[in-house]
């Protein structure tokens, strides 16, 4: 028997029992006549303790020699310790050790195994089991486990089937690039790996499973940022016979049932914006409502005034900003060039202080007196003491500059609380998102979406004008989840691809299964898929979804653990019938 206890559980309720431990060196004190080595677990560190006294000489020896993540096995006798330590729970007691046995030597770390550790960000990824040691990592992944087992044991019980779904498939379109992979006894063939199951859950649907859901991997061969990854995981969710008020309502309920089991956060309902409202209000369709910040649209206003850049621009809007009539001068050239970075990409910003008294002073006084002002403080819902931060540019791309803008000051404001939960659904999306480099409209969420009801017929006449069955759950500025009710019928399939571009052959040939399908008696159908690793490190309290995630990828998509993606060999190659050549 390896252990009788786990590092993490003795206390003073087990002075003079004798125990068996094992688990790694955190590290030792070494004081010449007394040893003390601290055992690490999974669940804690115990204390051990060898001195001259009451240990052999030669153990004595082999425990001044232990090195750091050595993987020892103790007997003992809990006793008590002269020095307690409160902040631990084991930090009443120690073990005298009788039997000390190395189970495994290490060489030692490239970096350090505590809280604080020295390791950057590349070595803790190259020696990734060695981060998983640490408390950081260890606890995000316990807390990832208990928000699956919430996810499955609340889906089990309200009678979702968990049901496995192809990994080698062909491509299913959820808008990123697929990962493919050759298939050897199909020579010149690959196999996609699915961006979603999306198809397949559908299938579920027309095949009777009436409630279906998968924690399952989806790759999508997409750049990464901070929330995503090339293989993510999804809790994915589809039901038969249901409406749009339907998903809402018991997905609504899964996220508040984990708001409470999980963070201990009881939420009231959640609120619903349009998608229209939110582009108008926050600039994004995923605002963060744990504050306000909300636009104020000043066209009618802040035009026809002589200012020559507002007159010009499609869309003029502000944001007041809460207590930044404190920042300085500088600071406020510092937030122009910031809004200037390519990345944000505004082409300047003007901005109008909120004295304390009531009077306004702009960086256009020139073109606005402070009657004007005082219209733009009350769009804006500017107070005295506040900024207001103004941007002029064509509709999309300077709601998106003043958007960026609000996170970043929001930010900066220390306004967006990890603790803080406000979840919110964006509903009524756009059935088609029109790519303005092609000029081709695409499915905003994917192809088997459902147009609202009588909304059909506008797809002739004004695509982007038609709204869409689908849903986002947003959280803290997140899109943690999105669905939307499926078309199931086979003509308004085929009218949604022809829409889409594609010929009906082409549509046959890829989604033929489908269709054919929804001939052969397909329910209506709905459903959603939550985005686990996002949905992790929100309630987590973070937004960076690699530190939820046992083995991640770095920003450029490798494995720098494993070394993967990798070439492979000839035979490999041979067997598949394949020959690189790389164009550049
Ligand atoms: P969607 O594409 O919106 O919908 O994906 C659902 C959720 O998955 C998460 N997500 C990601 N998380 C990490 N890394 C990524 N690369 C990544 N991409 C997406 C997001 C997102 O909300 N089949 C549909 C669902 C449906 O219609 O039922 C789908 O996949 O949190």
């Amino acid at each position: 028997m390896y252990r009788s206890h786990n590092c993490g559980e003795l206390n003073a309720a087990h002075i003079n029992t004798e125990v068996t431990l094992s688990g790694w060196v955190q590290k030792s004190r070494d004081k010449g006549f007394i040893v003390w080595v601290d055992l690490r677990d999974r669940y804690g560190i115990t204390q051990l303790v060898f001195d001259e006294e009451r240990t052999s000489k030669e153990m004595m020896e082999r425990a001044q020699k232990l090195g750091r993540e050595f993987v020892i096995q103790v007997k003992g006798k809990v006793i008590e310790r002269t020095s307690k330590n409160a902040n631990m729970p084991t930090g009443e007691i120690e073990i005298l050790v009788s039997e000390l046995i190395i189970l495994n030597k290490a060489m030692l770390p490239p970096f350090t195994i505590e809280d604080d550790t020295d390791g950057g960000e590349d070595l803790r990824m190259k020696y990734r089991y060695l981060d998983i040691r640490r408390n950081p990592v260890k606890n995000n992944l316990i807390f990832r486990s208990k928000v699956s087992m919430a996810v499955r044991s609340f889906l089990a019980s309200n009678g979702f089937i968990e049901v496995e779904t192809p990994y080698l498939i062909k491509s299913t379109p959820e808008g990123a690039r697929d990962f493919v992979v050759p298939s050897r006894m199909n020579e010149g063939q690959f196999y996609a790996l699915p961006q979603s199951p999306q198809t397949f859950k559908q299938l579920l649907m027309v095949g009777g499973m009436d409630k279906y859901f998968q924690i399952v991997k989806c790759f999508r061969d997409e750049d990464l940022r901070a929330d995503r990854q090339p293989e993510f995981t999804q809790i994915d969710c589809e039901m038969a016979f249901v409406e749009q008020e339907d998903i809402l309502t018991i997905f609504e309920e899964l996220t508040r049932h984990l708001l409470k089991e999980i963070n201990g956060v009881e939420v009231a309902k959640f609120p619903r914006m349009l998608f229209d409202d939110a582009m108008r209000l926050y600039g994004n369709d995923k605002p963060d409502i744990r504050f306000g910040m909300e636009f104020g649209e000043l066209n009618d206003i802040a035009q026809h005034k002589d200012f020559g850049v507002f007159n010009s621009a499609e869309l003029v809007i502000g944001i007041a900003v809460p207590g930044a009539n404190a920042y300085t001068r500088k600071e406020i050239d510092k937030l122009i060039d910031w809004v200037k970075r390519p990345q944000v990409g505004a082409l300047g910003m003007i901005y109008a202080r909120c004295n304390d008294d009531g009077s306004y002073k702009s960086s256009v006084d020139k073109f606005y007196d402070q009657d004007d002002l005082a219209q733009w403080a009350a769009r804006t819902g500017a107070k005295p003491g506040d900024l207001i931060c103004v941007l002029s540019g064509p509709t999309t791309k300077v709601r998106a500059q003043l958007s960026a803008l609000r996170m970043e000051l929001a930010e900066r404001l220390g306004l967006r609380k990890a603790n803080e939960f406000a979840p919110l659904w964006v509903i009524d999306f756009p059935l088609l998102e029109l790519d303005e480099e092609t000029g081709h409209y695409h499915a905003m969420h994917h192809p088997f979406t459902s147009p609202k009801p009588g909304q059909l017929a506008l797809l002739d006449t004004d695509p982007g004008a038609v709204k869409a069955n689908a849903y986002d759950l947003v959280l803290n500025g997140n899109e943690i989840g999105g669905g939307s009710i499926r078309i199931h019928d086979k003509e308004t399939q085929a009218t949604m691809f022809k829409h889409l571009g594609f010929t009906a052959e082409e549509a046959k040939e890829q989604f033929g299964f489908l269709m054919d399908a929804f001939q052969y008696g397909a329910p209506p159908h709905g459903g959603l898929a939550f985005g686990l690793d996002r949905l992790v490190a929100i309630l987590g309290g973070q937004e960076t979804i690699r530190d939820f995630i046992a083995f991640p990828k770095n920003n450029r998509g490798r494995d720098v653990m494993i070394d993967a993606p990798a070439s492979l060999d000839k035979e490999q190659l041979d067997e598949l019938k394949l020959q690189i050549v790389i164009n550049n």
